[in-house]
């Protein structure tokens, strides 16, 4: 079904604008229908025996969970991709399908806090044990390797404060003691990062961001390489979290324009970043992009951009201030919105809240104000933050 247009060796906008459904396979039409489905017929007794057509039942596909299936494939080069009701269940079933009762797995300190949540309420209650490990360790997380550990994750950047980790070093490692390497790739999107291409197995979505793009949608995507896809459809079809229709078809229609929407994202945040680490109140911005940050050589080495969202630490030197000055801040924000997720059209701003890390420890120099930079005209972002900055010095 995939549309011969999109040849791997065309440039990655005319990839997104044609991948994953053929118009012919549907009248001409340039979209794919939304299937809304449960039950699928069959011919006769004997196909329902066999199963064998190319649907037998809604949660495990439709043409339109398909055609977004067959995008992300395409876009992350992997074997198979699922697609689920929210990126927190992307994190989720890679988890169930690798994991069992004595198993060990390694996580990221600065990884998404739910997928915190997850290690430490569901799956310790299910008898697995979690580790977390620095995000800098790269080969030394062999120090840390058991022969019960299943699964290495990693999420580069990091939620919030954004520390690389070196993917290759880390996956060499993980492989050589038998353990799969899953990743959450949602700030580069398959277009700055590709996990499979870099020894990751499972590359992880919030499609909710920036595939979706308009801050309508939860979804996610999670896709998987040769060795893990077995186990990852396995679990899919036991575990009957799909992608709704009406998500789906969105999604793929947000991915016609996510190469020129990253476009303007990299830039404006990039423009905002590098201006917003010569502005008085700002101790330190966290920017993988930028050279000042301490794992730029990392993002220079296996990345081909940076997205739109990064975070500013306030510099506010007296730490019973910290919460005052950051609600001075945003209390102060007319444009970016004051709310959680990122990878809309639309900025937003929040201070994070870092006390769940054990090992890559929150920055001393003041508050973290994570913002989503949008599409929005940049000199209205920059003059925004700059209100909040005058109203936390002046708080
Ligand atoms: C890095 C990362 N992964 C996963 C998720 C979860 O995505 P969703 O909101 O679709 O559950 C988020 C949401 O903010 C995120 O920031």
């Amino acid at each position: 079904m995939t549309n011969s247009k999109t040849g791997s060796n065309h440039g990655v906008n005319t990839r997104l604008a044609h991948t994953g459904n053929d118009p012919r396979s549907f009248y001409g039409f340039v979209n794919p229908p939304v299937v809304h489905a449960s039950t699928v017929l069959f011919p006769d007794a004997e196909t329902i025996e066999s199963r064998n057509q190319p649907y037998t039942y809604g949660t495990y596909g439709t043409p339109t969970t398909d055609a977004l299936n067959k995008a992300m494939d395409a876009l992350e080069g992997s074997a198979g991709t699922v697609a689920v009701p929210s990126g927190l269940a992307a994190i989720t079933l890679p988890f169930m399908a690798a994991l069992s009762a004595g198993d060990h797995l390694l996580v990221v300190d600065s990884v998404y806090t739910p997928t915190r949540n997850l290690c430490h309420g569901m799956l310790a209650r299910f008898g697995i044990e979690t580790t977390y490990y620095d995000p800098a360790i790269g080969a030394d997380i062999e120090k840390l390797m058991r022969p019960n550990t299943k699964l290495v994750h990693t999420e580069a950047p990091g939620s919030n404060t954004f520390e690389m980790q070196d993917i290759p070093a880390i996956a060499e490692v993980a492989h050589a003691h038998g353990a799969l390497v899953s990743m959450d790739n949602t700030w580069a999107t398959p277009l700055f990062f590709k996990p499979l291409d870099h020894g990751v197995d499972i590359s992880i979505h919030a499609a909710t961001k920036y595939p979706a793009g308009h801050s309508d949608v939860l979804i996610g995507t999670v896709s998987a390489n040769e060795t893990a896809w077995p186990a990852l459809w396995k679990t899919f079809t036991m575990m009957g979290i799909c992608a709704a229709p009406d998500d789906s078809y969105m999604t793929l229609r947000g991915l016609r324009t996510m190469g020129v929407r990253l476009e303007r994202h990299q830039k404006s945040a990039l423009e905002i970043a590098k201006t917003l680490e010569s502005v008085p109140g700002v101790a330190r911005v966290l920017h993988p992009a930028l050279e000042s940050f301490p794992g730029h050589a990392l993002w220079k080495r296996d990345f081909c951009g940076s997205s739109g969202i990064f975070s500013i630490v306030l510099d506010v030197a007296d730490g019973s201030q910290h919460r005052a000055k950051a609600h001075a801040f945003l209390n102060a924000l007319e444009i970016f919105g004051l709310g959680y997720s990122w990878g809309g059209y639309e900025s937003l701003a929040v201070a994070v809240n870092l006390s769940d890390r054990t090992i890559a420890l929150p920055p001393k120099e003041g508050p973290v104000i994570r913002l989503q930079i949008g599409l929005e005209d940049c000199p209205d972002l920059l003059a925004d933050i700059e209100r909040g900055l005058a109203a936390a010095a002046a708080a």
